[in-house]
C-alpha cells in the first residue's frame, strides 16, 4: 500500500536538504507518496501563522513527516506565539512524539571535522533517547517580585510515572536493537523527580532481562561523553538533559550537517529531521550538507515505514560519499548541496 509522507521543507536551508532527501527517496523506487505543505516562516508570508492547521492536518494524516527546519530573521520581532519556531513545537504536540532519537555515529574519513582526538570520534557509536513532553519545559512557570523586591522565574521540573515508563520502554527495546546496553541519565543525588525517574526505570528493567541497564549522574554523563564516548551504546535521559547532551554528543562527531534525529509516538508514528535549523547565513546559496536530511529519510523508512533494508543501503551510500571525500564547506570542503546529493545517488 502506498505511504504517505507529508514534505514540510520549511524556511532556508530547508528546502535544499529536503530536496535532496527526496532525490534519494525517488532514487529507491519505493511505494512512497509525498504531500507538501508550508510551514514556518513560510506558511507566515503565505498564511499569517507558522503552523497553519492544513499543515497540521497533512501532518497527522500522513503515514510520516520529513521536515526540514524552520526559523527566519525576518520574523525575529514576531510575537512568541507567531514565530516559525513555534511550528516544530506544535508539530511535536499535535502528533504526541515523545520520543525523541538522536543516533551520533563516527564516520570514517570525517575524524577530522571533530574537535575529538581522532581516534576518539571514529568509535563513537551511540543513540541518545529523550523524553519530549515533560519535563521542565512544560511545568509550571512563572515570573513574580519577591518580599524584598527581587525579580524571580521559576520552571517547575515534573513527570508522572507513566511518562516515564512509556520512555524507558523506548530506551529499553532501542538498546536491544543495538548493543543491549542502556545507561539511564538523571540526577537522583538532588532531584525528586530524577529518583522518580530512577525508580520506574529500574521496575521496567524487568521486562527486559537482557538488557544490561546502569544509570549515571548527568553531570558525570557529560564528562564521559568527550572522554571516551564509545562507552556509551544506548542513553535514555528526560527532557532538560537530553537536550543538552544530545547536541553535546552529536557535535562529537564532527558537523551539525551529518546528524539526523526521529520524534517518535507511541505507536512508531514520526517526524524525521535533521538536528540543525534554517541556517539563514548560507541558505539559498547550495552551500548546505544535506546529510543530515538525507540520514532522517532513512531513520523514517526504518522507524515508520518498515523499509529497514532501504534504510541500511541509504547509510552506507553516505558512508561511500563521505569515505570517497565528497565535502560540504563544513566538512572543510567546496562541494555544492546538490553534489553531495549526487555522490549519494551516486553510491546507491
Ligand atoms: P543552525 O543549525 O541553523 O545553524 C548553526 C550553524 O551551523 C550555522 O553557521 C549554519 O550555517 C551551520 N549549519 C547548520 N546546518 C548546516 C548544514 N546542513 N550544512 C552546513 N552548515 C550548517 O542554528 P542557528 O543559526 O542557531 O539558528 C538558525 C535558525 O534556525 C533560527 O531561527 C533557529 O531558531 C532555527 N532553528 C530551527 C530548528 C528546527 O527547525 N528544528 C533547530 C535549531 C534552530
Ligand atoms: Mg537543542
Amino acid at each position: 500500500m502506498t505511504k504517505l509522507i507529508a514534505l514540510l521543507a520549511g524556511d532556508g536551508i530547508g528546502p535544499e536538504v529536503t530536496g535532496e532527501a527526496r532525490r534519494v527517496l525517488d532514487a529507491l523506487a519505493l511505494d512512497l507518496a509525498f504531500e507538501e505543505a508550508e510551514v514556518g516562516g513560510a506558511a507566515y508570508r503565505a498564511h499569517g501563522h507558522p503552523l497553519p492547521p492544513e499543515t497540521v492536518a497533512l501532518a497527522q494524516r500522513a503515514d510520516a513527516v520529513l521536515f526540514g527546519a524552520v526559523g527566519d530573521p525576518a520574523f525575529d520581532a514576531l510575537d512568541r506565539a507567531l514565530r516559525p519556531e513555534q511550528a516544530i513545537l506544535g508539530l511535536r504536540k499535535a502528533l504526541s512524539t515523545f520520543a525523541n532519537l538522536r543516533p551520533a555515529r563516527g564516520f570514517p574519513g570525517l575524524e577530522e571535522a571533530s574537535t575529538l582526538k581522532p581516534e576518539i570520534a571514529r568509535a563513537i557509536d551511540l543513540v541518545i533517547v529523550r523524553e519530549l513532553n515533560g519535563d521542565v519545559y512544560f511545568g509550571d512557570k512563572g515570573r513574580r517580585t519577591t518580599d524584598a523586591g527581587l525579580r524571580e522565574g521559576h520552571d517547575l521540573m515534573r513527570y508522572d510515572e507513566a511518562e516515564v515508563r512509556r520512555i524507558a520502554h523506548v530506551g529499553f527495546r532501542t538498546a536491544r536493537t543495538r548493543s543491549g546496553r542502556l545507561c539511564s541519565v538523571d540526577k537522583a543525588n538532588v532531584l525528586e523527580t530524577s529518583q522518580l525517574w530512577r525508580d520506574v526505570v529500574i521496575e521496567v528493567a524487568a521486562d527486559y532481562a537482557d538488557v544490561e541497564l546502569t544509570h549515571m549522574y548527568v553531570d558525570n554523563a557529560a564528562m564521559q561523553l568527550v572522554r571516551n564516548p564509545a562507552a556509551f551504546d544506548t542513553i535514555v535521559t528526560g527532557n532538560l538533559f537530553g537536550d543538552i547532551l544530545s547536541d553535546q554528543a552529536s557535535m562529537c562527531v564532527g558537523s551539525i550537517g551529518m546528524l539526523p534525529s526521529a520524534s517518535l509516538d507511541a505507536d512508531g508514528k514520526g517526524l524525521y529531521e535533521p538536528i540543525h535549523g534554517s541556517a539563514p547565513d548560507i541558505a539559498g546559496q547550495g552551500k548546505a550538507n544535506p546529510c543530515a536530511a538525507i540520514l532522517s529519510a532513512a531513520m523514517m523508512l526504518r522507524h515508520s515505514l518498515g523499509e529497514a533494508a532501504a534504510a541500511d543501503r541509504i547509510e552506507a551510500a553516505v558512508a561511500t560519499a563521505i569515505r570517497g571525500g565528497m565535502r560540504t564547506p563544513d566538512l572543510g570542503g567546496t562541494a555544492t548541496t546538490r553534489a553531495m546529493g549526487d555522490a549519494v545517488l551516486a553510491a546507491l
